[in-house]
């Protein structure tokens, strides 16, 4: 929607039912958590978390975090383990992301949680929060609803500073109370702390034990330095091996295409799937991940895939195909 005016409204009235009409209307809806303002799309909506990457201007897929309107839907999305329990009972509703590995049924989009196997769920406590959440009724992701390397918008200004234009529909909530993002600790084996936020370390310490996190090459063991957000998660890769820029398909290959042009010796792949028969990027980017995996499944040794144009989300869909054919250790 890039070009066309982002409405402000305000909190109250019909703002909660105008902005779950949004969602489910496949929109982009910034909204305040008590944390940070968060660029909010429907979880399950590939096609719509593809244009928020677009919007937040992100050269790569980062995964996202999932807002839910309580524990049990939750559940519903990640496992949760003993430590995973005490956490949300202790911190839910609250500026808490847990990462927790994806249910096998979890309805998010592949593209949202970068095709990894884990998902990062969080109950926000902020009032109008929870009230959209519960009128949608379904999991909302949502980043900081700031332009990528940018700080985290605090009011619905910055947003609009920020992502006029390119957004649907800002629901102005005032000032966050927190200003800072959330904590997000990992339950998917012992508890680590990813990214120290709002929720301080010691109250965290106080309901479980952190183990000590992996060392960092070049980081000093400090537990003030912070763990890249994402660290822990190792990105996606497919068992075959990825041929970029194909221009031809050789024996025993899987194809995966883009655009309606044909490759040479298309006839011969052992299975293929288009990223986007009319070549487009939001289609190609929705299905990236569920794609790679189809093609894995289907036993070729090698991907081959044709080229990719490097423009909008196309260089994050290049950044993601070059680290899934980059040579493993
Ligand atoms: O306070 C907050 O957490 C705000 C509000 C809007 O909820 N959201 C936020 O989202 O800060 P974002 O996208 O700016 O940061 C989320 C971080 C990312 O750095 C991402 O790498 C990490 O969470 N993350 C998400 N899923 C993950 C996963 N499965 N494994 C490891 N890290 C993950
Ligand atoms: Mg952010």
């Amino acid at each position: 929607m890039t070009g066309r005016a982002t409405e402000i409204i305000a909190a109250g009235g019909a703002a909660v039912e105008r902005a779950a009409r949004t969602l489910a209307a496949g929109g982009l809806l910034a909204f305040p958590t008590e944390t940070v303002y968060g660029l909010g799309a429907d979880a399950r909506n590939g096609p719509a978390v593809a244009r928020l990457y677009e919007a937040k201007g992100r050269p790569t897929f980062n995964p996202l975090i999932a807002h839910l309107a309580d524990p049990a839907a939750a559940r519903a999305l990640g496992d949760f383990d003993q430590a995973a329990e005490r956490l949300a009972a202790a911190f839910w509703p609250g500026p808490l992301t847990l990462v927790l590995p994806r249910r096998k049924d979890c309805p998010v989009a592949e593209l949202a949680t970068a095709g990894l196997d884990s998902i990062a769920v969080r109950v926000p406590g902020h009032g109008l929060a929870r009230e959209i959440l519960a009128a949608f009724g379904h999991a909302v992701v949502a980043p900081s609803a700031n332009r990528s390397g940018h700080v985290s918008p605090t009011t619905a200004q910055h947003v609009l500073a920020d992502l006029g234009g390119h957004i649907e529909l800002i629901v102005d909530g005032g000032a966050t109370p927190m200003g800072l993002e959330s904590t997000i600790v990992a339950c998917l084996d012992r508890p680590l702390l990813l990214r120290p936020g709002a929720l301080p370390r010691a109250e965290i310490e106080r309901v479980v034990v952190l183990a000590v996190p992996p060392p960092r090459a070049g980081a000093p063991a400090d537990d003030a330095v912070p763990i890249a957000p994402g660290g822990l998660a190792s990105h996606y890769a497919p068992r075959a091996q990825l041929r970029l820029d194909a221009r031809e398909i050789r024996a025993g290959e899987a194809l995966l295409a883009f655009g309606p042009a044909s490759v040479l010796g298309a006839g011969r792949a052992v299975s293929a799937l288009n990223l986007s028969p009319r070549g487009d990027l939001i289609e190609a980017a929705a299905n990236l991940f569920s794609h790679l995996r189809a093609l894995d499944a289907s036993g070729a040794a090698t991907i081959a895939v044709m080229p990719v144009p490097q423009h909008g989300l196309g260089e994050a869909i290049n950044d993601r195909l070059r680290r899934a054919a980059a040579p493993r250790a």
